[in-house]
């Protein structure tokens, strides 16, 4: 049994423990990232791609941001398609000043390991491959990670534990049952992503619905696309060729005159369910979660990233006050502090899910009243700057 001690335990490598810890780093503040896949898996993983201007500030501040203004794409502006209805929300005009910028995941998860493995404060916090995850102490206060890496059993010591590790992860179970509330929903349908080499066909991205359902072209880069087609949650990717998928694409996305969808070599193709869900609290004790570890959001709204990135903000600005002036007053606001946001997003990633998808229940009454919300966002200045000021995000507290 190897004895180890650290301020701050954090488990998983996703966006939210990896910006955790350097964060904390850069304030001086020692931790130790557990994460259960290898350095190559999550390095690879193509999931966001859309970041609100205060992600973008807040990666920027913390000294990794560098890759990303550089390779970021800055959009003003997407586009609705319905119908035969093509219709610009112009960040310019209706939200002056504030924008989106196009940057992967993965990129961004490669950038932080980068900084926490090769910066000036690394000292090796990230533990790769780290099995049987486990808490004690948490009672006590004296909260103890338990975890096994080649083989070998470690034993961490820490002063706070965080839950970084994504809604499939082990320390939301770690809340005691009584006196925490969850609240879920899974939409009848899933989003079949894929990722191509081919260069985008549009400048900014497209979010379409089409009778067949929805579709979504994005993009990761001048000769990289990024597309997702509403399938069912059950469906079976060996059934979706290549062939298929750019049918159905082309069918969904090239509705407006003179419009065509670029084709080419596919990379890769995953499917990802739709789903809500939030924890309450997001704290016990020296126990606190942030990211998709307590909260999921419908990826229509594309804000689960920059959610996971708002929670690491308050928290890693809590823990600093905690330790430099012994001040628990953010610690104890963290919970409710994030969730005022959580539910913000939650709704408008939910009403953005529902104006663009097919929901197999809707019959002909509600397939109408949705073309005119959607024609009523189009065409109502108010609508379209209601759907503005959320997609470009709401200020970080
Ligand atoms: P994760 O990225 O899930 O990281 C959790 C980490 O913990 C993982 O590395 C995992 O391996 C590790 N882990 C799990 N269990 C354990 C364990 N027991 N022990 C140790 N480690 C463990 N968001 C946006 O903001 N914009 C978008 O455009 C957008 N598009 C999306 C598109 C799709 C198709 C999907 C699926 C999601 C999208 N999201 C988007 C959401 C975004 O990807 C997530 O919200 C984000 O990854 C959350 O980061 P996280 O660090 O909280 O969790
Ligand atoms: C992407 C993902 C989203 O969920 C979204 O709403 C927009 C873009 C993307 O992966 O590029």
């Amino acid at each position: 049994m190897a004895e180890l001690k650290t301020r701050v335990g954090i488990i998983g490598a996703g966006p939210a423990g990896l910006l955790l810890s350097h964060l904390l780093a850069r304030a001086g503040l020692d931790s130790w990232v557990l994460e259960r896949r290898s350095r190559a898996h999550v390095e690879s993983r193509v999931r966001a791609g859309v970041l609100e201007q205060s992600a973008v500030d807040t990666l920027c501040r913390a000294g990794v941001g560098e890759r990303l203004v550089r390779e970021g794409i800055i959009h003003h502006g997407i586009e609705l398609r319905f119908g035969d209805r093509a219709q610009r929300i112009d960040f310019e005009q209706l939200v002056p000043g504030r924008n989106i910028t196009v940057y992967g995941q993965r990129e961004i998860v490669k950038d932080l390991i980068e900084a926490r493995l090769a910066g000036p404060n690394a000292h090796e916090p990230v533990s790769f491959e780290a099995t049987e995850v486990g808490l004690t102490g948490l009672a006590a206060e004296e909260p103890v990670v338990h975890f096994t890496v080649g083989g070998q059993r470690h034993r961490l010591a820490c002063d706070w534990v965080i839950g970084c590790d994504g809604f499939h992860g082990v320390s939301r179970d770690w809340l005691p049952k009584a006196g925490v509330k969850t609240y879920e929903r899974t939409f009848p349908f899933a989003w079949l992503g894929v990722l191509a080499n081919v260069e985008p066909s549009s400048r900014e991205l497209v979010y379409a619905l089409h009778e067949r359902g929805f579709a979504l072209h994005s993009m990761r880069s001048n000769d990289i696309s990024r597309f997702y087609l509403q399938v069912s949650p059950d469906e079976d990717l060996r059934a979706w060729t290549d062939e298929r998928i750019w049918a159905e694409l082309t069918c969904r996305l090239a509705t407006v005159p003179g419009w065509s969808l670029r084709t080419g070599p596919i990379l890769e193709k995953n499917l990802a369910p739709l789903r809500s869900f939030v924890v309450e609290p997001m704290r016990h004790g020296r126990l606190l979660l942030a990211g998709d570890a307590a909260h999921i959001v419908p990826a229509t709204g594309a804000k689960g990233l920059n959610l996971a990135v708002a929670d690491v903000r308050l928290l890693s600005n809590a823990l600093v006050a905690w330790y430099t002036h012994g001040s628990a007053e953010l610690l104890d606001q963290y919970s409710e502090t994030c969730l005022r946001r959580v539910w913000r997003v939650q709704q408008f990633s939910c009403w953005m899910t529902r104006l663009l998808h097919r929901f197999p229940s809707d019959d002909a009454f509600e397939r109408r009243i949705q073309l005119a919300q959607l024609e009523a966002v189009a065409t109502s200045r108010a609508g379209a700057t209601s759907l503005a000021e959320n997609y470009v995000g709401l200020e970080h507290v």
